[in-house]
């Protein structure tokens, strides 16, 4: 290499200074004899001006140069006269005359423009992403990914944690989704899991004394792909031993309140407010709220007792509920856009969605005139109690949705966030809250029996556990959410550290006793060696740096990150392997698709 840089183009500033720039090349102008060359690094850019009369020989290789070959440019910086300024650019008010100048390596035109290339095909820029991170955007977010985890660590190391990695070939850790396998070729037959999560490997280090861990941990889950799901992603994974639930609540507030300052300036509300998971389903019908969106779920049951209607009637007669949603705006929506909700509705669950349409033409008229296939089966004071008890006024719609209280949360909740986006409602950003109190256990129908809501190893709520038995659904768990803008950006509790306890909760999972020795015989043994009481937390690192990037999706914020076919286009992954590499694994592929 001959030509050494000696300053960043982005920062290139006082004139009357010989600088050497490398980068790449930008952009090309000839403008009638003069060149002008905008070289770019990944501070900036910098503009060359080459005058063939003054400098013949760096012009005539100069002028040979296209887009996104690698230069470099020695030169005197010098003051752009007045009409060139460029007020946008860092580098706007001065410009490079070369004296010498290099070539590193030329490019082939471009399989897609870089300024052009959000709207180019995913695949196609992941396949080039080696030239879709030259993007100024994206590697403003991988500086933004690098200052949020060098925030972590140092947050973390400052409160005494230790960083420790554990492994990633291992065994199965149920976190819910399914894993990724690795064959082992010294035990034909036998396959590691790749993690989901470091889980059982953290409560093991807590078991060994270390007291305070963390990692930024690589976890692997297949699972269906999603915007904000990624098959390989990564968690500020943490565990502390002798904590109740508020001290890992407040560590990791407090973490993510800095490393959230120290990535982007984002100023977290101090502290975040809390509420619990039966709380959030009745308001919100989410356990993960948007609390931007200003509309709230209300209960109007007992407003509507005695109705003849039999929608509301039967399901309030067999203890369910009726829910009302008031969508501000809502009266302008169509029939046709009203049946599709309603059919959506159903789809969801619920046996209609009654809509009212307030300050409308039409009768019956009431305190506020509405229109709804079924307001003439309520009588006036139903109607105005409705009005009243939603605050709803003349241009709204109400919905109300009646049955068994999940049907009309879970109906409820995506209403409001479909009237969120359709009449662009939601308010602020970063409104983030803790989620508690969640059940313990769920029942999975498929399944045809209970299945963690966290994972297994979530501690009971002291107060629940004498239901675990008989009414295990009952149970609440010793677990919380950190909740951002209706995006679930962590998760953690209080573990059982009783290995008594950990037993009844195999079995409250059906676990038999043979697959309990199996699969977590080795946590059981460890918990009778004296285990400290401990709890910790994981924080999704890609979704947190997604929002503060403000990008929408994880791919934005992973360098190489999965289709959402689960594929890397760049190196062809998955990719079919030799049939002896097959043998020594003995396996055999059943088919290869190409
Ligand atoms: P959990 O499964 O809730 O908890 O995961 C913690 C956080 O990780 C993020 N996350 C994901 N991010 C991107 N792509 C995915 N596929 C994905 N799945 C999860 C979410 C989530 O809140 N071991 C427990 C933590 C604990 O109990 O300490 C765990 O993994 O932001």
């Amino acid at each position: 290499m001959g030509l050494r840089r000696t300053v960043w183009c982005g920062e290139v500033q006082a004139s009357g200074v010989e600088v050497t720039v490398a980068g790449w090349v930008d952009a090309t102008r000839d403008h009638g004899g003069l060149l002008f060359v905008d070289v770019r690094d990944r501070s900036g850019v910098v503009q060359v001006v080459v005058d063939p009369g003054a400098a013949p020989e760096v012009w005539e290789q100069a002028r040979q140069w296209r887009g996104e070959w690698t230069v470099a440019v020695r030169g005197l910086v010098r003051e752009r006269s007045a009409a060139n300024v460029n007020p946008k650019l860092a580098t706007g008010a001065v410009e490079i005359v070369p004296a010498e100048v290099a070539v590193y390596g030329r490019a082939r035109p471009l399989p897609f423009q870089l300024d052009g290339a959000a709207a180019v095909e995913e695949t196609t820029r992941l396949r080039y992403r080696y030239l879709d991170l030259r993007r100024p955007d994206l590697q403003a977010n991988l500086r933004m990914r690098h200052r949020f985890t060098a925030a972590v660590r140092a947050h973390l190391d400052a409160a005494g944690f230790v960083e420790i990695e554990t492994p990633t070939l291992t065994r199965s850790t149920p976190e819910g989704a399914r894993d990724y396998l690795v064959p082992a070729r010294m035990a034909p037959g036998r396959f590691f899991a790749l993690p989901q999560s470091p889980q059982l490997y953290k409560q093991l280090l807590m078991i060994a004394g270390l007291e305070r861990y963390y990692q930024i941990a690589r976890c692997w889950r297949d699972e269906d792909l999603r915007a904000d799901r990624q098959p390989e992603f990564t968690q500020v994974d943490i565990e502390l031993s002798f904590v109740e639930a508020e001290d890992v609540m407040a560590l990791a507030e407090g973490l993510v309140r800095e490393a959230c300052r120290a990535a982007a300036g984002v100023e977290l509300q101090a502290p975040l407010p809390r509420m619990t998971y039966g709380e959030a389903m009745v308001r919100f019908g989410s356990d993960r709220p948007d609390l931007r969106v200003p509309l709230e779920i209300v209960e109007v049951g007992a407003d509507l007792s005695g109705t003849a209607f039999q929608g509301f009637a039967q399901p309030l007669a067999a203890g369910g509920v009726v829910r009302a949603l008031r969508v501000p705006g809502g009266a302008a929506l169509t029939r046709r856009e009203l049946d599709a909700l309603t059919a959506e509705a159903r789809n969801r669950g619920a046996a209609g969605l009654a809509w009212f349409l307030l300050g409308t033409e039409g009768e019956p008229a009431g305190p506020v005139a509405m229109r709804s296939p079924i307001a003439k089966f309520l009588a006036p004071e139903q109607r105005a109690a409705l009005v009243e008890r939603t605050g709803g006024a003349a241009g709204d719609a109400l919905f109300l949705v009646a049955g068994p209280a999940p049907v009309a949360a879970t109906v409820l909740g995506w209403l409001r966030l479909w009237a969120a986006d359709r009449f662009e409602l939601r308010r602020g950003a970063w409104r983030a809250l803790w989620v508690t109190d969640f059940p313990l256990l769920e029942w999975d129908a498929d399944a045809g029996r209970f299945v963690a809501v966290h994972h297994p190893f979530t501690a009971p709520h002291p107060d629940d556990l004498a239901l675990l038995a008989g009414e295990p659904a009952r149970v609440r768990a010793l677990a919380y959410d950190l909740v951002v803008d209706g995006t679930e950006v962590g998760g953690g509790s209080i573990r059982i550290h009783d290995r008594e306890v950990q037993s009844r909760l195999f079995a409250a999972l059906r676990l038999s006793p043979e697959e309990t020795a199996d699969k977590f015989g080795f946590l059981l043994e460890a918990l009778s060696y004296g285990a400290p009481p401990h709890g910790g937390i994981a924080l999704g690192l890609d979704r947190l740096v997604m929002m503060l990037a403000g990008a929408d999706s994880l791919r934005d914020v992973i360098a190489f990150p999965k289709t959402a076919q689960a594929g890397d286009p760049l190196t062809g992954a998955p990719a079919a392997v030799a049939e002896r590499q097959l043998r020594e694994l003995h396996l055999r592929a059943d088919a290869v698709r190409t």
